[in-house]
């Protein structure tokens, strides 16, 4: 008899795995996601309670300081901002999205707003207007820095300038309007100020920073090393633990101001001081742009990480900018807080945001008709100024009630394809379970009735 072979006797050859050629396709054709910029990043929803809050507080006090809305391209010259922020600063020699457009001139993404606020006050004749002109703005601001925590190459900022007034009360308006901002948000804030006078002050005040520097030289970082003769004040406000502990015992340009710059000054601490706003005289606050003239300020969080890197906002004088960019004399002065980073003091101070509005209604349906009837009926209590909620996707009643239980909304309106035939409306009591039905065309009565 023939046994039949034992399968162990057999040796199978596994055929080679292939893959089945619908796989394959899907495999191939299934897209890649385009990758986020680095440097770039995404605001999600979880977010913006703490983006809403900083965007009412910079609109609230905009109001009540009288700064009108202005809203700026995001795109300008690229010869803006190497005239005003300076040729030798960071952030135009380093930072700046520039790029050629079809027409053959050099565009940036503009890296601040000042420069652009005073290109618009020219263009568009603003001198002629009331003075001092009082402007805000709030939006995206790009810098091809080093991306790292608090450093992002698209970031925001509200900014506030007050174009055509020299007087130190609006440095001293602009500087409270700025407190106001960070103490309503709830943050623990430092503001660090300090005059860095006129340009001539300044270049007296930078042929002495040299002369003390030069037999420092060998205990300076690299960057310095070449700032000591391109940039030379940028010194003051090297993050480099060498740096700073040399400049310790640097000359400081507040013994070099004109009379007329000091007594600007003086004027603008009498205000703060009036006003109770604590300060630091800081001798090293120079700012990294070369518009300034008289005051400039920086406010730090306080019990921050890396005070460096979280100065929450920059701000100061800046008398000439205008005339140099082609206007008439035009004194100027402003402030640009980051929003960004003050989020994150925000979360890092654990701020509590106001609650969001909890919602009254929750308007569940039940089949086709019922949710078409559903529809216009959320739009009706939208109209009369309920919060509501609903889950129209959702076709089981159970999970609708299940959703306005875990939100803890005290109302269900309920309306299946019974209730639009006899054109009423069930509303249920969701503490209780007792339900009631209501004409349709009074439900809004009726809702308001119970809500008084
Ligand atoms: P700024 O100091 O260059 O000044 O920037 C102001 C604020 O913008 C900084 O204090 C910081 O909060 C935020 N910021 C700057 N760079 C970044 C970044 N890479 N990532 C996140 N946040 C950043 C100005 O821009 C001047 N235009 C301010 C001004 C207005 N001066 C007079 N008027």
């Amino acid at each position: 008899m023939n046994m039949p072979k034992k399968a162990t006797q057999v040796k199978e050859t596994k055929p080679p795995k292939v893959k089945a050629p619908a796989a394959e396709d899907q495999a191939k054709k299934k897209p890649k996601t385009p990758q986020l910029v680095r440097g770039m990043r995404d605001i999600l929803p979880e977010d913006q309670p703490y983006w809403r809050r900083c965007y009412e507080v910079a609109q609230k006090l905009a109001d009540e300081f009288g700064f009108e809305r202005i809203e700026l391209p995001v795109v300008e010259p690229e010869e803006l901002f190497v005239r005003s922020v300076g040729k030798t600063t960071d952030i135009v020699e380093k930072e700046m999205y520039v790029f050629e457009d079809s027409e053959g001139g050099k565009l940036a993404l503009r890296p601040e707003a000042t420069a652009s606020f005073c290109r618009s006050y020219i263009a568009n004749g603003l001198m002629s207007r009331p003075q001092p002109q009082k402007l805000w703005l709030w939006g995206p601001m790009f810098r091809h820095d080093r991306p790292q925590a608090g450093r992002y190459r698209q970031f925001f900022q509200a900014d506030y300038e007050v174009i055509g007034d020299a007087s130190p009360v609006a440095d001293a308006q602009v500087i409270l309007l700025t407190y106001l901002f960070f103490t309503e948000l709830g943050l623990n804030v430092e503001m660090h100020i300090n005059s860095i006078g006129s340009p001539e002050d300044r270049s007296r005040y930078k042929m002495e920073l040299v002369q003390w520097y030069r037999t420092r030289k060998k205990g300076l970082c690299e960057n310095c090393q070449k700032r000591l003769v391109r940039n030379p004040l940028r010194l003051l406000d090297c993050k480099e633990p060498g740096c700073a502990e040399i400049r310790k015992d640097a000359p400081q340009i507040l013994d070099w101001l004109s009379t007329e710059a000091k007594e600007h000054f003086m004027h603008v601490l009498e205000y703060l001081d009036e006003l109770g706003i604590p300060y630091f005289l800081d001798p090293f606050i120079v700012r990294g742009l070369d518009y300034y003239t008289k005051t400039v300020f920086e406010f730090v969080a306080v019990g921050a990480q890396d005070k460096a890197q979280i100065a929450l906002c920059g701000g100061g004088r800046y008398d000439l900018l205008i005339e140099q960019l082609g206007g008439k004399p035009t004194p100027a002065c402003g402030v640009a807080p980051g929003i960004d980073r003050a989020v994150i003091a925000m979360k890092e101070q654990n701020v509590t945001l106001p609650p969001a509005p909890k919602p009254q209604i929750f308007v569940a349906q039940l089949g086709e008709q019922g949710r078409r009837r559903a529809l216009a009926l959320y739009n009706r209590l939208r109209e009369a100024g309920f919060v509501l909620a609903e889950s129209f996707a959702k076709d089981s009643l159970k999970t609708q009630l299940d959703n306005a239980n875990q939100k803890g909304i005290p109302y269900v309106l309920l309306v299946g394809q019974r209730e639009v035939m006899d054109n009423t409306v069930i509303i249920r009591d969701m503490e209780s379970g007792n339900q009631e039905i209501v004409d349709y065309q009074k439900i809004v009565n009726e809702m308001k009735k119970k809500f008084k």
